[in-house]
């Protein structure tokens, strides 16, 4: 086909109808103009490609589960992810899918997201060259993919309806950076907007991100769609610089946007360019339709072992128990050496392939053990496992601890509320470290957890989420025959209170999401704040050491020797940090801008080489509107770790005489003293934002089932809704909390009438969706907002 050939040929009808999909996963389709409906599906680690209807999360075809984000960012490894997207491309050109919707790049604002899991770090560096080198690696089979939830998209709770509020230099330096990284460095054929708005305006439709930043500042060339019902008004939409709004909806908004083409609200050149973006989508991916390309499952299955390898994270080590020797038979506690928590829960979960357990594994190296569960998953508040599992525990046994968070603690659709693990995790861990420290802890979360016991360990390992493959990867770092090489990709706080946004996340806030620290997020926080934490950005150990010589600094080629000091083989991954120590204005104590993973035999020095560009000394101004350099000096540093500084030069650029810093003096920008406030928020520029709970007579098509649930007809709608929901995805009241059923009717309460509309494939039309607006509000008062 040709794009632009069909595109000539096409009535503004027929372009509008392609910028609406078919179905849940599928295109449009034109079969008069030879256009064939392409599917797009999740995503982000691995593909889920569901059989039949709907959205359900269950009846996926088999595929590859890969490590988490969470876990192969730890590799810091820009050629693994690079294979593991090839795999994965590979995966969706069998299964006949254009589209893999992934990655994603959000920032880690708070470690209670229920869906950090998903996203790759703190840092925008980190997780825009992982996204990069991820969806290169796909596209270079000719499928494409979905950077996504463009953009500050950053908590569950109140996701569809949120509004996330910052200024500009937070929203460019920080939020949108992973983004931008991506985009310029490997062009996604896709990119999904996020559910909340940004500033009060729907991402959906926002001009300032999707046009004047996506498009003309970044060159994005490629389509962008809403998140699953997470449109607004088409023609809004489609005017701020959207393509494509999914889910399919029988064409709800069809007649309404023809409408306002006929009054001039939307141009034939808007709807060309969303059409043709979707028609050049098409054209580039239709092949998969016709091939007949089959993986190796086996192949595969080794790459997401080797992904592994390379992220689980050492983090503590003291007593040098591991690796251990394979002739000793180690006791393992904890059910998940059999049962291992693997991927996360919502849209990415996915049916593995072929699923490896610590326990298999073992059996598979002919190392004999013996195992107790200590707790059952499926019912983690039960505690009559531990004692038993606690007796066999004997000084001179080496101990594998399996613990960590279980399924129903990290979701799609809601924010975990602590950082606790569960209970029986924790007495467990407990009971063992008393008897013995010859205990090696196995943590198994898709996020930071609090480690009350940390000061008793001797030994610990991270393996976050580590996919169909993470168990036989961790035999192999256990017993040596791999050394570990993750680093940590966020930072571990000791305590959820030490959050810079831990008294308002996700709980005294409504919709309004107020970003009142900034940038000064992760370890740009808590290093500037010199804040003590468990596990600092960019740690991990290995069994060998690292020695650090001869930086060089020329031009913008930073080089460095790194040798390897111990006696076994290992990785290293070399950090390139920028400390900003002009006075222009605030800045974090140190931010990352390059780095290179390097393998290292024992006693072997390479030379790493590291560009650093302009941009890498410039911030964003919110007075001048722009990315400038100013005067003054600069500290380049090497770290193995974002605290672990171990080579300086110092840098001075011929800059702007700027100073923004004035304004700052005394507020929690400069002394980080107890929490930002709503004056420090406004001394970045912006003003918080308030809303109050909408109240009947007020609602709009905007609100949720939820904000209607209080009285009357909207008390009787939100019951409605929830049976609704579990009816027509077959979930018993019984189930209706296990976590993937709880993400389905907390998804549904929560979407605006207008989302539910759309996502209700033509069965809920706008007309009703209004009526319902309308009843909710009592036919005696009708909405004053609807009204206007
Ligand atoms: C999620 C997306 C996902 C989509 C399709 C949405 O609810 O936010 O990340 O790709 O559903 O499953």
């Amino acid at each position: 086909m040709n794009a632009e050939e069909i595109l000539s040929k096409m009535s503004i009808k027929e372009k509008l109808m392609l910028t609406s999909g078919l179905d849940f996963w599928h295109l449009v389709s034109n079969e008069e103009k030879g256009v064939p409906s392409i599917m797009v599906t999740d995503g982000p680690h691995g593909l889920r490609k569901k059989e039949g209807p709907g959205m359900g999360i269950g009846d996926a075809v088999p595929s590859t589960a890969f490590p988490t984000a969470s876990c192969s960012a730890c590799s810091w490894d820009k050629e693994l992810l690079h294979e593991m997207g090839k795999a994965m491309g590979e995966e969706c050109v069998q299964e006949k899918v254009s589209v893999i919707l992934g990655p994603g790049v959000n920032m880690k604002r708070s470690p209670l997201c229920g869906r950090n899991f998903e996203y790759f770090s703190e840092d925008p560096v980190l997780a825009g060259e992982m996204a990069a080198a991820l969806i290169n690696g796909v596209q270079e089979t000719g499928v494409g993919t979905s950077l996504k939830h463009f953009a500050v998209n950053n908590q569950e709770t109140f996701r569809m309806t949120g509004s996330s509020n910052l200024d500009e230099r937070t929203l460019r330096e920080y939020y949108l950076q992973p983004f931008e990284i991506a985009v310029k460095k490997s062009q996604p054929m896709t990119i999904m907007t996020a559910y909340n708005k940004i500033n009060n305006v729907p991402s959906s439709g926002n001009s300032h991100i999707l046009t004047d930043i996506l498009r003309n500042e970044w060159g994005f060339k490629g389509v962008a769609l809403t998140d699953w019902g997470g449109g607004h008004c088409h023609y809004e939409d489609l005017n701020g610089g959207l393509d494509l709004e999914m889910p399919g909806n029988k064409q709800l908004y069809l007649k309404e946007t023809l409408k306002a083409y006929e009054a001039g609200k939307i141009s034939e050149e808007t709807i060309n360019r969303a059409a043709l973006n979707v028609l050049k989508l098409i054209e580039k991916t239709e092949f998969v339709l016709n091939s007949d390309y089959k993986y190796n499952v086996e192949e595969h299955h080794a790459v997401a072992k080797k992904v592994a390898l390379g992220s689980i994270v050492l983090l503590k080590n003291s007593k040098n128990i591991l690796p251990l020797n394979n002739d000793v038979k180690p006791l393992i506690i904890g059910e998940m050496a059999e049962k291992p928590r693997y991927q996360g829960a919502g849209s990415s979960h996915l049916n593995p392939q072929k699923l490896d357990t610590f326990l298999s594994s073992l059996d598979a190296a002919g190392i004999t053990y013996d195992y107790e569960k200590g707790y059952e998953s499926a019912n983690v508040k039960d505690e009559s496992f531990i004692d038993a599992a606690v007796a066999k525990v004997d000084k001179s046994q080496p101990v594998i601890l399996f613990i960590g968070l279980t399924d129903d603690y990290e979701s799609e659709g809601s924010d975990r509320l602590t950082m606790a693990m569960p209970e029986t995790h924790i007495k467990l861990a407990e009971k063992v470290l008393e008897k013995s420290d010859n205990v090696v802890i196995v943590l198994s979360a898709g996020s930071p957890v609090e480690l009350p016991f940390e000061a008793k360990a001797t030994t610990i390992l991270d393996a976050y989420l580590s996919g169909e493959a993470g168990a036989s990867a961790l035999v192999d770092i256990i017993y040596g025959k791999v050394s570990p090489s993750g680093k940590l990709a966020e930072t571990w706080p000791l305590s959820i209170n030490d959050v810079q946004c831990s008294e308002t996340y996700a709980l005294k806030e409504r919709n309004q999401v107020n970003y009142r620290e900034g940038f000064f997020a992760g370890y740009r926080y808590y290093n500037s704040a010199k804040m003590n934490v468990q596990y600092p950005f960019g740690y991990g150990l290995s069994y060998t050491t690292f020695g650090y010589s001869n930086l060089k600094v020329k031009g913008n080629k930073v080089s460095v020797d790194v040798t390897n000091t111990g006696k076994v083989d290992g990785a290293e991954v070399v950090q390139l940090y920028v400390a900003n120590k002009t006075k222009a204005s605030i800045f974090a104590e140190n931010e990352l801008r390059n780095f290179e993973k390097v393998f290292l035999k024992a006693g072997e020095t390479k030379t790493v080489t590291m560009e650093l560009s302009d941009r890498d000394f410039q911030f964003y101004s919110v007075e001048k509107n722009a990315y400038v350099t100013a005067k003054g000096e600069y500290e380049v540093q090497i770290g193995a770790s974002s605290r672990d500084i171990k080579l300086t030069a110092t840098v001075t650029k011929d800059g702007e005489e700027i100073n923004e810093l004035e304004k700052f003096a005394g507020s929690w920008f400069e002394t980080f003293n107890g929490k930002p406030t709503d004056d420090d928020m406004r001394l970045l520029g912006v003003e918080p934002i308030y809303e109050k709970a909408p109240r009947k007579g007020d609602y709009t098509l905007e609100n949720t089932a939820l904000d209607v649930k209080e009285k009357g007809f909207g008390k009787f709608f939100f019951g409605i809704m929830q049976l609704a929901v579990r009816a027509a995805l077959g979930i018993k009241k019984s189930e209706a909390d296990q976590i993937q059923n709880k993400m389905m009717i907390d998804s549904a309460i929560n979407i605006s009438f207008r989302g539910m509309s759309a996502m209700s494939n033509g069965i809920m039309k706008l007309w009703l969706a209004s009526f319902i607006v309308k009843c909710c509000n009592g036919f005696s008062k009708p909405s004053k907002k609807e009204e206007k």
